[in-house]
């Protein structure tokens, strides 16, 4: 972040403005002012508010351009850009330096006024002292440090401080690699301060970062580049829900000193700790020893492994499920190795028969699977799940038994490379309410990707099928706040925000236990090379389609927004948005009944009444707010997200006016015009 105002959170981008007056700036939510610069000039000067082309933002006089009131690059965050600065500044006497906070932790970097080019990183009231190599930054008057432009103008670089570590930046993008590589860093070993690894990874006696078992990174092109920011995260799901959890515990027996911010408990025996860390979900991690139970939650930081084995600490790692498993075989198998050799040599000639034969091998977290195995895990493609525009989906088996969704895609001119790209960049991003993809074939024109696969099928099959059982009112809410968080997480979570494009009823799909998961994810982008095949095969659902898509305009996230709330009235009515039998559009007709305080009759006819109105009504006006003409207006996923759960209030919305006029043109089924 480049310039920060006071931490006071914005709730409602809706309700929010920034305005200059008298030559101060004011963020005002709802009437009341939450920031101002504090620069006011009492009218003694005309002043303009201007970003500049260096990324600054200045409130000077308008006429006289070097009369600066108030500028961003005076209030830095966490983040410098070239040509910005550090240190006292004379004129103000502000000293000026870099924060970085995450509760509990917090970073700072300030200009040391005692050393040449000096510069002092405190990690948590640990002070490390540092200096900026040559050609990185120039001396001003006073004692203010300007970061240097790159030499090559057309570079694109930063300076950034995070937990433990300020680097320098650059952006690299080329055919192999995306993202920020670090010039220089500070420090540049994980020994002075691990906690620049990241959440689950640890300093190695090599002093370079590592994922602890279990675990792999985050971000691997980050981790290529030589950054760690953004850590590990599980392999395997942690396997929790309301305190009922089947994780199990590995002991890291070789780490030196504890990780970070350990909670203490009171538990006195090492199982009371162990059951206090699995019952509740956020726990990571337990130890016990002398001086009680320690508990972590959420990550782990500052994790440093040994090599020499005295001071060292035990901590217990949640592991899920599958991971115990394999750890118990190999335990196992050490135990019965030495007494029946032979035995042992008999299994690991079958096992490598086994693995030979079936020839699966694991392209970074993806398995990569053969035509031949995908063809027998789906006896030659006889059970077939459903058919989309992208191609059919069968149900198959592969090792495990491990039942599997397997989507044949329709040819499309992709490369082989290309595919892989993009297919490796979908398959790391997991999250409970998205299909998790397994692995792929790519062989010859052949392209098939393999799902987990989902017990209960779509959505839509419960939905508007006679014959199946009923869904209750609260088990709607939960599918609804659950495909809201999904798609909340691929608009502002996952690292290349992801618009799904193409969000119906029949890309939701049910698990065992009716947990919704979006399916379908990242086809848009697969597709991206080839428009024209997306918007063919979108074209059969233009019924959840934005006004943006129809009326040709560039596509956002909003668009999913819109779509969302079609699946969310459907999941309520239980009828079809659009289609057979609706004289009217069907989001305006709700928009109309929110209006008129009459929710219960949107309510589907076989719940029988039995639904929650007071959360009807919430969900109505949301859809409201989502279904806005202007993109702006409509709420973000995760705003949704917090709607919908009843964090925050929602106001009556407007009506839109152009599905007024879509009304006054008479029949709604008019809509599905001409992309
Ligand atoms: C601005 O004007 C008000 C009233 O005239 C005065 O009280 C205040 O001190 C002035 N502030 C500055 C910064 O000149
Ligand atoms: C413009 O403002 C600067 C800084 O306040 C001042 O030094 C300079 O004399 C001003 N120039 C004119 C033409 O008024
Ligand atoms: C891509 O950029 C990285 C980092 O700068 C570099 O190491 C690599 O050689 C580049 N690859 C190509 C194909 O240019
Ligand atoms: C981080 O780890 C180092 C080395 O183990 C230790 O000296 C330091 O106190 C730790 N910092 C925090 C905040 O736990």
């Amino acid at each position: 972040m480049f310039w920060l105002g006071n931490r006071i959170p914005i709730t409602s981008f809706l309700s929010t403005t920034l305005y200059l007056a008298a030559g101060e700036l004011y963020i005002e939510e709802l009437g009341s002012v939450l920031w101002t610069s504090g620069s006011a000039t009492n009218g003694s000067t005309r002043s303009v508010a201007v970003l500049l082309n260096t990324g600054n933002f200045v409130v000077r006089d308008q006429i006289n351009h070097s009369k600066v009131v108030w500028q961003s690059f005076d209030h830095p965050a966490d983040a410098l850009l070239p040509g910005a600065w550090l240190g006292l500044d004379v004129a103000t006497g502000a000293h000026i330096s870099l924060t970085l906070s995450k509760p509990p932790y917090h970073c700072t970097l300030v200009i040391d006024q005692s050393r040449k080019m000096g510069f002092v990183m405190s990690i948590d009231g640990h002070d490390h002292l540092g200096t900026f190599p040559d050609g990185m930054v120039t001396y001003e008057e006073g004692s203010l440090v300007r970061l240097n432009y790159p030499e090559n103008p057309n570079d694109i670089q930063f300076m950034r401080l995070h937990m433990g570590q300020v680097s320098l930046l650059r952006w690299v993008n080329n055919a192999t690699i995306t993202g920020w590589q670090p010039l220089w860093s500070y420090p540049s070993s994980c020994k002075i301060s691990a906690f620049y690894c990241g959440a689950f990874s640890a300093c190695t006696s090599a002093g370079t970062c590592a994922c602890i078992d279990g675990f792999r990174p985050s971000d691997p092109d980050e981790w290529r580049l030589g950054q760690f920011v953004s850590g590990c995260s599980r392999i395997i799901p942690s396997d929790c829900e309301d305190g009922i959890s089947t994780d199990s515990f590995v002991l890291l027996d070789n780490v030196q000193g504890l990780p970070a911010n350990p909670q203490d408990t009171r538990e006195e025996t090492s199982e009371d700790c162990q059951v206090a860390c699995l019952n509740q979900c956020y726990c990571v991690a337990y130890s016990y020893d002398l001086s009680g139970c320690k508990i972590w939650y959420d990550v782990l930081l500052n994790l440093t492994f040994g090599n020499s084995a005295i001071h060292h600490a035990k901590i217990s790692m949640r592991i899920a499920h599958g991971k115990r498993q394999q750890g118990r075989i190999q335990h196992v198998m050490l135990v019965i190795g030495p007494i029946v050799v032979g035995l042992l040599i008999m299994l690991v000639i079958f096992w490598v028969y086994k693995i030979s034969s079936r020839q699966t091998k694991v392209d970074d977290f993806l398995a990569v699977y053969t035509y031949t195995q995908l063809k027998r895990a789906t006896r030659n493609f006889s059970d077939k799940l459903g058919e989309g525009g992208f191609g059919s989906v069968f149900k198959g088996t592969v090792a495990g038994p491990t039942a599997v969704a397997v989507k044949k895609l329709k040819s499309f001119g992709h490369r082989d490379k290309q595919f892989r790209a993009e297919v490796q960049t979908l398959g790391l991003i997991q999250h409970t309410n998205l299909v998790r993809l397994f692995g792929f074939c790519s062989e010859g024109a052949r392209r098939l990707l393999v799902y987990e696969y989902m017990p209960n099928g779509s959505l839509d099959s419960h939905l508007f099928s006679s014959g199946t059982s009923v869904l209750s009112w609260s088990l709607r809410r939960r599918i609804a706040i659950g495909i809201a968080k999904g798609l909340s997480y691929l608009h502002e979570e996952c690292r290349d925000c992801i618009i799904h494009c193409d969000i119906k009823p029949e890309n939701i799909l049910l698990d065992a236990e009716f947990c919704p998961k979006i399916a379908d994810f990242g086809m848009a982008k697969l597709l991206r090379r080839d428009m024209s095949t997306a918007l063919t095969t979108l074209r059969g659902t233009i019924g959840y389609l934005a006004p943006e898509w129809v009326y040709g305009q560039p596509i956002t996230h909003k668009a999913d927004v819109y779509s969302f709330v079609v699946v969310l009235l459907e999941l309520f009515s239980g009828r079809r948005a659009t289609g057979n039998g609706n004289h009217q559009y069907f989001p305006l007709y709700a928009a109309a009944k929110v209006n008129e305080g009459d929710v219960l009759c949107l309510l589907d006819g076989r719940l029988r009444g039995e639904g929650n109105a007071k959360e009807l009504d919430v969900a109505c006006r949301v859809a409201c707010w989502c279904i806005q003409d202007d993109e702006i207006h409509r709420p973000s996923m995760g705003q949704v997200v917090r709607m919908l759960e009843g964090a925050v209030d929602v106001e009556l919305p407007p009506i839109p006016t152009s599905f007024q006029n879509i009304m006054d043109e008479g029949d709604s089924g008019t809509y599905s015009a001409e992309v």
